[in-house]
């Protein structure tokens, strides 16, 4: 077996298990004697089928249609390898990736996108306040398992817990903002550097994989200095594997047919480390020609191509993939320095490894 097949492999089957879990706190079917009510009982009546029309239903609709359920493996292995047993953090799983579905739900809206995980976005089938209520809910919703657990999790670690998740629901924000006002040429995107773009990544994508590295390191009892470096390596794969992202959305046909074909980013206008790198490097006439096409925000699929070939001529899709590359292997050097050798860290690894030359 290659190493690629094993990482698919520990993927699903761990995906199934975060699931069962998100099943848990986000049931099916919304019913009285749902463990959500028993945590916070409702004083009045409530409208249970209101629920499940607006929540449950979207909710499992999006869920069913798959993912990677990566963010939730890298917070298990995390706690592996720092010798504990995952088994026994499972409901904290919920939290990762409960909130990263909220993100895509989010920023389809904010996108404008039509397809997500090869079906329309649910803003597209439910509407837009079905779905941007829902993205609210599971921003919220899943630091109730800290309620549940709560018994038995010291509060001042618990304190720690509802830091970092403060901390980056907030630079994830600013992570988003910082991508609108670019989409939308609210800052010119010749005026947009390399190192504003990471910093872009670093709080759009980067954060969600460092609240789940953090928090399992936090609950694993690590010192601060390891809660930090675990933390900043997996911001790094987290933008490493938006880049990686990106590149795919320019030249993954298989990739790209989940969300509608090849250059939706093109469409959307966005600044990617590959459109930067083009605008650095192209001739004028290339560069205008790049710029006018971004700021069209047109689905017309020759246009696409077109500025897939400016980007292309220019070794950028190149330089983007060596760029990610470079960016695990640093961080990863780090790592490797702090955890002692055991089966988790060879998977923790493997999963940097297939962020960043994934095909899906
Ligand atoms: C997609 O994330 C959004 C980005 C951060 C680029 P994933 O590729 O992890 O989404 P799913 O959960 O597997 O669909
Ligand atoms: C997805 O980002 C949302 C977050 C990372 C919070 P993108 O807009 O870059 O990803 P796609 O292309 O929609 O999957
Ligand atoms: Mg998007």
């Amino acid at each position: 077996m290659s190493s690629k097949l094993n990482i698919q492999e520990i993927l699903k089957e761990r995906a199934r298990l975060v699931d069962r879990h998100i099943e848990k706190y986000l049931p099916r079917r919304f019913r009285e004697d749902s463990l959500l009510f028993k945590m916070n009982p409702p004083r009045h009546k409530l409208d249970y089928e209101a629920l499940n029309r607006t929540i449950a239903d979207p909710l499992w609709e999006f869920l069913d249609r798959g993912g990677k359920r990566w963010r939730p493996a890298l917070f298990l292995v995390v706690l592996e390898a720092l010798g504990r047993d995952p088994a026994e953090f499972l409901d904290f799983t919920v939290i990762p990736e409960v909130i990263h579905n909220g993100t895509l739900m989010a920023d389809d809206v904010e996108d404008s996108s039509e397809f997500r995980r090869g079906k329309p976005c649910t803003y597209k089938l439910f509407g837009v306040d079905v779905a941007v209520n829902l993205s609210d809910v599971m921003y919220f919703l899943p630091m109730l398992v800290l309620n549940e657990k709560g018994a038995k999790i010291p509060s001042e670690k618990a304190r720690r817990l509802y830091e970092i998740y403060v901390q980056e629901m907030t630079n994830l924000s600013f992570g988003q903002a910082t991508d609108i006002a670019w989409h939308r040429g609210i800052t010119p995107a010749d005026g947009v550097s390399e190192e504003q773009y990471l910093q872009m990544c670093a709080y759009k994508t980067g954060t969600l994989a460092r609240m789940a590295a953090k928090m399992a390191a936090v609950l694993a009892d690590a010192e601060e200095e390891t809660v930090d470096k675990l933390g900043r390596f997996a911001e790094s794969v987290g933008v490493a594997f938006q880049i990686r992202d990106d590149i795919l959305d320019l030249v993954g046909e298989e990739f790209a047919k989940s969300k509608g074909g090849l250059g939706m980013d093109i469409t959307e206008g966005k600044l990617s480390l590959m459109v930067i790198h083009t605008l650095q490097k192209a001739k004028p006439s290339d560069k205008e020609e790049l710029k006018r096409i971004l700021a069209m925000h047109t689905s017309e699929e020759e246009l696409r191509k077109k500025a897939i070939g400016i980007i292309d001529r220019y070794g950028s899709i190149e330089y983007a993939r060596s760029f990610a590359s470079k960016m695990v292997q640093e961080s990863w050097d780090e790592v490797d320095r702090i955890l002692s050798s055991s089966d988790a860290k060879e998977i923790l690894r493997m999963l940097a490894d297939f962020l960043i030359k994934r095909e899906i």
